[in-house]
């Protein structure tokens, strides 16, 4: 089993990446291989709507998404992290989610094998935590249409400071329990 994290933060050893990396902690103890990209780090376009995918099964850009691309598709489980930025997941973690297009067949049905687990993870600056709700469930109805069931959404308010979650130990608890249960 592989359960691979997905960072879309600048900050490493942020918030967010703090939260996917205890989800991937608990995953691994529970028997899965694990496997983190910090999307900052690498180098990637985004979707060029030449529609390629929809004559082949995969992506025609050929960049550091390409990997990250095939591991989603034999991935048994995926941490999807992002922190909000004016209202939504940051420009990083949007130009891979429109990679995701790849995944859709000319049908408009997923190539993904259905029943993959997927753990989102927000957080924000605000510390009313009602808002921006939307951007992670907005990003959930995405995963579903792709196959996916969404197993947990783990959003934290408050996050300013890149240390704030070691302060939510209630939260690095929940992410490491949602990853136990995967
Ligand atoms: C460009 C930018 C835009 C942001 N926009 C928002 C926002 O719309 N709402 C909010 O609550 N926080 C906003 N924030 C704050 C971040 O969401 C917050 O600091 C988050 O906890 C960062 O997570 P990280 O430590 O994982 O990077 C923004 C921060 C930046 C740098």
């Amino acid at each position: 089993m592989k359960a691979i994290g997905i960072v879309g933060s600048p900050r490493k050893s942020g918030n967010v990446d703090r939260l996917v990396q205890a989800v991937l902690d608990g995953a691994e103890e529970a028997g899965y291989q694990i496997m983190k990209y910090n999307l900052n780090e690498m180098s990637y376009s985004g979707c060029q709507a030449c529609n390629y995918c929809k004559n082949h099964e995969n992506c025609k850009l050929d960049d550091d998404l390409s990997e990250l691309l095939e591991d989603l598709t034999a991935a048994d489980a995926v941490v999807f992290g992002s922190p909000i930025y004016f209202y939504l997941f940051t420009g990083q973690f949007k130009l891979m989610e429109d990679r995701m297009y790849s995944f859709i067949d000319p049908g408009f049905n997923s190539r993904l094998a259905p029943g993959k687990k997927a753990v989102i993870v927000t957080s924000q600056g605000n510390p009313d935590l009602a808002a921006f709700e939307k951007a992670a469930s907005d990003f959930g109805g995405i995963l579903e249409l792709l196959g996916f069931e969404v197993a947990e959404i783990i959003r934290m308010a408050n996050g300013g400071a890149p240390d704030a979650v070691l302060e939510r130990k209630d939260l690095l608890d929940k992410a490491k329990a949602t990853g136990l249960a995967l």
